[in-house]
């Protein structure tokens, strides 16, 4: 049996990957997450141990720690996706806490975790799964900054973590999937409106551009192509530096423009 901690299993491509990996019936999943309704629901799926984990809470990642011990001495795998997403503009309301708050769940949790289990993945020569985003590589959009900032900060981390483990011989693997609808883009949604009520400056830029936001978050792509690329990610021999899944045909299509093209675009929309 191999034995594999992800956190963000109580999230909606969290649980979905659980259920594919434990289809396999060879791994055992301990479970992390911080909401206990959905931490009973994953309870209930085979060779799955739900396990209260905050990303945020040294103290909490001990407790965690110290539970998985008394289950295994060893880990084949840590799986980290862990995030949430809060739409805020770069200079107005919360943003520098709402920033804060992203990048310590979104990349200290990762660090946090990383570090604690290291040692545990080292012993049973496992390997690290990041769940990056096409937001991690493409140009951001405008009014979403804030969050591939994270998911750039996550990139460097993985790959600086990759070129560092890659002496002892422990696989960093990076995940970078497109849009998917879950719990976290819906929350988009409600930011978006706030933001729109509450801004100083961008009402009219707002108002026009929730449209191409709403098509964008409305790409109903199968979760199931995500666990499918993060099952390679955790059994391949030689597994890839990273797995892109479902990359967002329109936003790829603006990444092959310059940037100022692109600008001058976005800035057009809104005349
Ligand atoms: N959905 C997409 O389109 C998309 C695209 C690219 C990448 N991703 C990435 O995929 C991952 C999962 O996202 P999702 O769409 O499945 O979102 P989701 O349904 O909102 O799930 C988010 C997960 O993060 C966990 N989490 C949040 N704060 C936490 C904390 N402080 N400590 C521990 N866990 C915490 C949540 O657990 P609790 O609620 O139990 O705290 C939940 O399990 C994220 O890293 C996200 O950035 C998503």
């Amino acid at each position: 049996m191999n034995y594999v901690l992800f956190t963000g299993a109580t999230g909606d491509l969290g649980r979905c990957c659980i259920e594919e990996i434990v289809k396999t019936g060879d791994w055992t999943v301990f479970a992390g997450g911080t909401n206990k309704a959905r931490l009973a629901e994953l309870e209930k799926l085979p060779n799955v141990i739900p396990l209260e984990l905050d990303v945020t809470s040294e103290e909490s990642v001990e407790a965690a720690y110290q539970t998985v011990r008394s289950y295994t001495y060893v880990l084949d795998a840590v799986v980290n996706f862990a995030g949430i997403h809060v739409f805020t503009s770069m200079v107005e309301g919360d943003c520098v806490k709402d920033i804060e708050k992203m990048l310590n769940v979104n990349v200290m949790g990762m660090v946090r975790v990383n570090k604690r289990f290291f040692e545990m993945v080292r012993i049973g020569h496992g390997r690290i799964v990041n769940c990056s985003s096409e937001s991690g590589w493409m140009t951001p959009q405008p009014f979403n900054g804030p969050y591939p900032m994270t998911k750039y900060a996550v990139e460097a981390y993985n790959d600086s973590l990759r070129r560092e483990l890659m002496y002892l011989n422990i696989p960093v693997i990076k995940l970078q999937p497109g849009s998917f609808k879950t719990q976290l883009t819906n929350k988009i949604y409600e930011d978006f409106d706030k933001a729109i009520a509450s801004t100083n400056y961008y009402k009219k830029i707002l108002s026009t551009m929730k449209p191409m936001m709403t098509m964008e978050l409305g790409l109903d792509h199968d979760p199931r192509k995500l666990a499918k690329k993060l099952m390679l990610a955790l059994t391949a021999k030689l597994p890839r530096t990273k797995y892109k899944v479902c990359t967002g045909k329109l936003l790829l299509t603006l990444e092959l423009l310059p940037d100022k093209v692109v600008d001058i675009a976005y800035k057009a929309i809104v005349r």
